[in-house]
């Protein structure tokens, strides 16, 4: 690898509208601050920005709805944010936030330089607007239908049910979030980055230059280049963020995520007078730790813009990590679905390392994964408890009760000593590899096997009976046995910092160059160590249960909010109902469609006639059922072909709290073809 003069880390900026959660950690900044204290360690120069992301329209919809202004939800969750990052130990040289001075200046600076140079399309296109707020309805202040899965809550940029991207204009019958009123069509100006412009060296850099990015971020890469990249808007049509710094803009604002990356910069100059040399000099190594929903805007809008600036330098990697789950399910801020940082403190004081390292063993670094309470507790409590402080408390204890705590001069040392102290540099070796490729469960696991190995040691040695017979034998094992202790204390350092914090206080020792890993005369003979404490606490099933219960409470609440009756449509007219003609039937026949999952082929007879309809019903009817059933059918929908069967009209249905769908039917049976009014 190129040896690079200095390192910028940067971190995902989290937008301030909520607290920070477990899966923020896990895909992000967890493996961004071990790599940063990994960095330190080994003397680079090496800064690390973070900051809050204080932009976009779900900040300015949550102020709308509690009432208050954007500003007061930033200030609220920038300090919270804050706290909980401090309180667990990531060691950010700054956490910023981009609704401060020094952001808007250089956001405004970034943009108005493109704008000068040409570099920016403009264009005018027609928009949906609000007439009576009075404005235009940026991505999510608009709402409606997906065209793809039918969710009526579908938002003007995505569809959270299905996870679609969408346009405004994809939406059927699009609405207002703001007035709830059908929006009509407005022209406005806005700029736009023409990435089209920029695919051909976009391609090469990455897909042939950065050929070592993880593979699932060279994919998404992949994908979007396959694509074809099409200009992207950088402006919105809102009166929260930073203003477009060109005449004639007013009511328009910098498109979020054109600010926000440009936020990193901000931070580093508000860091250090001296910021230029980490993002100007190619010397500089940058690195962007992100979740996987971040991808394309770190490495090809951001590298887009930057290039297009032509002064700053290019990420050299973008380790972005998956998503992590929380018991099987999606974690989502709105449904409370989550582990909050600052409440998991106030269940578990003092535990930070035992979250940092369950996160970091099963971190979702390759596909998505499931963070459980029972795996937390086993992780704690068969690992750290276990593995990691039973050797160091047994290593400390009988030092102590061996020589008063003094480091014992070694005698010589047996084949197994030696070959136990060779391990200690492969286990370095094993770890520092992984680091480096950003395989931070592994490295884990390699810096675990040295306390592994330490417990077989003891194991295998048995100190405590060789006390008896062979004194001198025990010096060397008891100096062995504190080598690798001391070695685990630089190791699992950037995973652990609480805990080595502790570690290195009992062995007494300061200095931790990475460097000095590997090393077997850590801790020189006639060096007084402590007894310590225990490093670790075992993590008891009540605990567990409490946790659990919490959210078996948040799913009840879930299921019963959502079981409650949808919002009403918008009005039809009476002209328009009675254009529908609803009418009684009996299904004759039914067989279920092949190769779908859904689909069966009724046979119906309508009053009117016998005819085919197709109906999504496969999951919750079986075809041998169906025949003989009283059913009500809208006969005049127009006909439908559907998987190549015409289908003449559509059977009327309700869907129960559970899900499961009944057939719409008057109360007593009457002849078919009745009509329902
Ligand atoms: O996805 C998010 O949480 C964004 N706020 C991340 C922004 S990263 C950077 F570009 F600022
Ligand atoms: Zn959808």
């Amino acid at each position: 690898m190129k040896k690079f003069k200095r390192h910028l880390i940067t971190s995902a900026l989290p937008y301030a509208n909520g607290p920070i959660h477990i899966g923020h950690l896990a895909g992000v900044y967890v493996p961004s601050d071990i790599y940063t204290r990994y960095l330190r360690m080994r003397g680079e120069d090496v800064i690390s920005i973070c900051g809050s992301d204080e932009h976009g329209v779900p900040i300015t919809l949550k102020a709308r709805r509690e009432g208050i202004t954007p500003q007061e939800v930033v200030d609220r969750y920038h300090e919270l944010n804050k706290k909980a990052f401090a309180d667990f130990g990531i060691a950010f040289d700054i956490y910023s936030r981009t609704s401060n001075s020094i952001h808007y200046e250089t956001a405004s600076e970034f943009f108005r330089k493109l704008y000068d140079q040409g570099e920016f399309i403009e264009k005018t296109s027609s928009q949906y607007y609000d007439e009576e707020a009075g404005c235009f309805l940026a991505d999510r202040y608009i709402t409606g239908t997906c065209p793809h899965c039918g969710n009526e809550n579908a938002y003007g940029d995505q569809c959270e049910k299905c996870g679609t991207s969408l346009s405004p204009t994809d939406l059927i019958k699009p609405r207002s979030t703001i007035s709830g009123s059908a929006p009509v069509m407005r022209d406005t100006l806005h700029w736009y980055l023409p990435l089209d412009r920029y695919e051909p060296w976009i391609r090469k850099w990455i897909l042939d230059d950065h050929t070592e990015w993880k593979t699932n971020v060279y994919g998404q890469c992949k994908s979007w280049l396959d694509q074809g990249l099409q200009p992207r808007a950088v402006s919105r049509d809102l009166d929260w963020g930073v203003p477009v710094p060109v005449e004639g803009a007013e009511g328009k604002v910098l498109y979020v995520w054109f600010d926000a990356p440009i936020g990193y910069i901000s931070a580093t100059r508000e860091l250090t007078p001296d910021w230029e040399k980490y993002w100007k000099d190619p010397e500089t190594r940058m690195i962007h730790f992100i979740g996987k929903d971040n991808i394309v805007f770190h490495c090809i809008i951001f590298p887009a813009m930057l290039k297009a600036e032509g002064s700053y330098i290019l990420p050299d990697n973008v380790p972005a990590n998956e998503f992590l789950n929380l018991e099987n399910d999606k974690i989502s801020t709105s449904r409370n679905w989550a582990v909050w940082l600052h409440e998991y403190l106030l269940d578990f004081p003092g535990k930070q390392d035992s979250l940092r390292y369950a996160l970091c063993a099963s971190a979702p670094e390759t596909k998505d994964n499931d963070f459980t309470w029972k795996e937390f507790q086993a992780r704690n409590n068969n690992e750290l408890v276990a593995i990691l402080g039973n050797f160091v408390n047994r290593t400390l204890v009988l030092t102590n009760n061996y020589y008063n705590g003094e480091v014992p001069a070694p005698g010589e040392m047996t084949d197994y000593d030696r070959e136990t102290v060779s391990s200690i540099m492969t286990c370095r070796q094993n770890v520092e590899s992984n680091l480096e490729a950003f395989r931070f469960r592994q490295a884990l696991a390699e810096a675990m096997n040295l306390a592994r190995l330490g417990n077989k040691y003891l194991a295998d040695t048995e100190p405590w009976k060789v006390i008896r017979t062979d004194p001198d034998r025990v010096k060397t094992i008891m100096y062995v046995s504190l080598q690798i202790t001391a070695n685990l204390a630089i190791l699992l350092e950037p995973f652990l910092p609480f805990s080595m914090d502790k570690l290195r206080g009992w062995l007494g020792i300061t200095g931790r160059h990475w460097n000095e890993a590997g090393r077997s005369d850590l801790l020189a003979p006639g060096h007084v160590v402590s007894a310590g404490e225990l490093m670790f606490s075992r993590v008891e099933d009540a605990e567990i249960d409490r946790q659990i219960k919490k959210l078996l409470d948040t799913r009840k609440a879930n299921e019963k909010s959502e079981a409650e009756a949808a919002p009403q449509k918008e009005d039809v007219t009476f002209d328009e109902f009675t254009r529908m003609d609803i009418r009684t039937a009996t299904i004759l026949e039914a067989e279920k469609v092949p190769k779908t999952t859904k689909l069966i082929k009724l046979k119906v007879d309508t009053g009117i006639d016998v005819r085919t309809i197709v109906s999504g019903i496969a999951e919750h009817f079986t075809a041998e059922e169906l025949p003989g059933k009283s059913i009500s059918v809208i006969v005049n929908l127009a006909p439908r072909m559907i998987k190549g069967i015409e289908s003449k009209g559509m059977v009327l249905l309700a869907e129960d709290e559970k899900g499961k769908l009944v057939f719409m039917v008057p109360e007593e049976k009457i002849k078919n073809g009745s009509p329902i009014k």
